[in-house]
C-alpha cells in the first residue's frame, strides 16, 4: 500500500517507528507535514493539495495531529476521507477524543466506567457539583490539557472553588472530577489496535505526584492485563471512532475507570516497556483494513428521502416478544435489522430465525414512517407541568 503519515515531527520516535515498520514490509510511505496540505473544494471532486501541487493516489493515511492544530489537522483527515482514503482515526474521533468533556459524555451511554464527572458554568453550581462527586479533595481538569498540565488536585473545597473561579473568570472551562484515592500517583495506558490491545504499560508517578504522566517524572512497567481492562479499553476506542488509541484508565477498586483515549499514542514509552513492536502492529493493522475506508453510514443511509436509521425497542408483553424476526413483519413493512443490542451484548446482522425477546434494541434501516409507531417513548425524568384541576381556579384576591 501507499501510506502516508501526517505529522509535523518527521525526526519524532514514533514518526520514524512507523516509517520503518511500513517500509520493512514494503510499503511505500511517506511523512507529510499536516500543514502543508491545502483543503480543494473547488473541483467537482473533494481534492487535496500538497506543498501547492495535487497530491497523488494513496491508499491509507495515518494521522498524527497534535494538539495544538486540532482544527486543520481534522480538516485535513476529513477531506481525506470524502476522498475514500482509509483512516484508521477519524476526524470525528480525534475531535471527540481531545475534548476531554466531550469524550466523557459520549463514553457515558455504554457503560463504561469513568470516575464521577460533573461540568457547572455558574458560581453558584460549583460547591453542588462538588459534593455530588463525593467532595474534596477532587481532581479540577482544562477539557484540553495534555501531558499532565491543566490537571489540579484541590486538597479542600475552599481551594477547589477558588481554583474554578479563577479558571472561569480566564475563559477557562474545566471538569470538576472525584479523585480517585485507590489508584493515587498510578494508571494504566493501554494501545488498542482495532479489536484489541496489543501493548499495556502501567505508569508510576514521580514521588508524591499523583499524576503518573511520563512528562511529569512517571515510571513505566510492562503490564498484562485482565479482560476486563481489556474490554473497557478495546470499547472505549471503538465507541469514540479510533482505531489507533492510547486508553489511559485508573485502577478503581470495582474496576477499570477510562479518564482518557488518546488518538495519537506516543510510542516511545509503551515500546521500551514492553519490548513489543506496536509500531508494526500499527501498520499491519492498517493494509489489512485498507479496502474498508470510513463511511458515515447515518449520511450515507438517510439520502434516500423517507429513509433512516432508528433504534427499536420491543416492548415487554408487545406482539412481538417471542417471535422470529422472520415472523415479526418488519420485512414486509420494509425495515432491515442491521444489530441487536441484547444488554450489553451486540449481535451483528442478526438472523432471520433469531428470536427477539422483551427490551432487545433493534438498530434499523427502514421507512421513518413505519418505524415511527416502535420508536421507545422518550424517558420522562419528571412532570415537568402539573394537570389542571377540574374545577376552575379561583382567583383568591376576590
Ligand atoms: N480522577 C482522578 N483520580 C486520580 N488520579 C487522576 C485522576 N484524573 C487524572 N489523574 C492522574 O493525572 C494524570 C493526568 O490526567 P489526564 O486526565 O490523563 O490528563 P492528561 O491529558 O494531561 O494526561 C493521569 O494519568 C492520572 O495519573
Ligand atoms: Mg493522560
Amino acid at each position: 500500500m501507499k501510506l502516508g503519515i501526517l505529522s509535523r515531527a518527521p525526526r519524532a520516535y514514533s514518526t520514524q517507528r512507523l516509517r520503518t515498520a511500513a517500509l520493512d514490509r514494503g510499503h511505500e510511505v511517506r511523512v507529510l507535514n499536516t500543514l502543508r496540505f491545502a483543503i480543494d473544494l473547488s473541483g467537482p471532486d473533494p481534492d487535496l493539495q500538497f506543498r501547492g501541487r495535487p497530491i497523488s493516489d494513496y491508499d491509507a493515511v495515518l494521522p498524527r495531529i497534535g494538539n495544538s492544530i486540532t482544527y486543520f489537522g481534522t480538516a485535513v483527515v476529513r477531506q481525506f476521507e470524502q476522498m475514500d482514503v482509509y483512516t484508521p482515526n477519524t476526524a470525528n474521533g480525534i475531535a471527540n477524543s481531545r475534548d476531554k468533556l466531550r469524550a466523557t459524555q459520549i463514553l457515558s451511554r455504554h457503560n463504561i466506567g469513568m470516575p464521577a464527572t460533573t461540568f457547572v458554568r455558574n458560581r453558584a453550581d460549583v460547591r453542588p457539583a462538588i459534593q455530588r462527586v463525593g467532595g474534596a479533595p477532587v481532581v479540577i481538569k482544562l477539557l484540553e490539557g495534555t501531558q499532565g498540565i491543566g490537571v489540579i488536585l484541590a486538597p479542600e473545597v475552599n481551594v477547589a472553588e477558588a481554583i474554578i473561579e479563577t479558571l472561569h473568570s480566564t475563559k477557562q472551562n474545566v471538569l470538576i472530577q472525584s479523585f480517585v484515592k485507590e489508584s493515587k500517583g498510578r494508571d494504566i495506558r493501554a494501545l488498542v489496535v482495532g479489536d484489541r490491545v496489543v501493548a499495556a504499560m502501567r505508569r508510576v508517578a514521580n514521588g508524591d505526584e499523583f499524576r503518573s504522566n511520563v512528562h511529569r517524572g512517571g515510571t513505566v512497567e510492562p503490564v498484562s492485563l485482565s479482560p476486563e481492562f481489556e474490554q473497557a479499553a478495546v470499547r472505549s476506542a471503538q465507541i469514540m471512532g479510533l482505531r489507533v488509541a492510547g486508553v489511559d484508565m485508573l485502577e478503581g477498586i470495582e474496576g477499570p475507570l477510562v479518564m482518557e483515549v488518546n488518538s495519537s499514542p506516543g510510542l516511545e514509552g509503551i515500546e521500551t516497556a514492553t519490548k513489543l513492536d506496536v509500531a508494526g502492529a500499527i501498520i499491519d493493522y492498517i493494509s489489512n483494513q485498507v479496502a474498508f475506508p470510513e463511511i458515515d453510514v447515518r449520511q450515507r443511509l438517510t439520502v434516500s428521502t423517507g429513509y433512516g436509521v432508528a433504534e427499536l425497542v420491543v416492548h415487554g408483553g408487545a406482539d412481538l416478544v417471542g417471535k422470529t424476526i422472520a415472523e415479526s413483519g418488519l420485512d414486509d413493512r420494509d425495515i432491515t435489522v442491521l444489530t441487536l443490542h441484547r444488554g450489553a451484548a451486540v449481535i451483528p446482522n442478526p438472523r432471520r430465525r433469531t428470536e427477539l425477546q422483551a427490551e432487545d434494541r433493534l438498530l434499523c434501516f427502514g421507512k421513518l414512517e413505519e418505524m415511527r409507531s416502535m420508536i421507545p417513548e422518550r424517558r420522562r425524568r419528571r412532570h415537568k407541568v402539573r394537570r389542571l384541576p377540574k374545577e376552575p381556579l379561583v382567583d383568591d384576591r376576590e
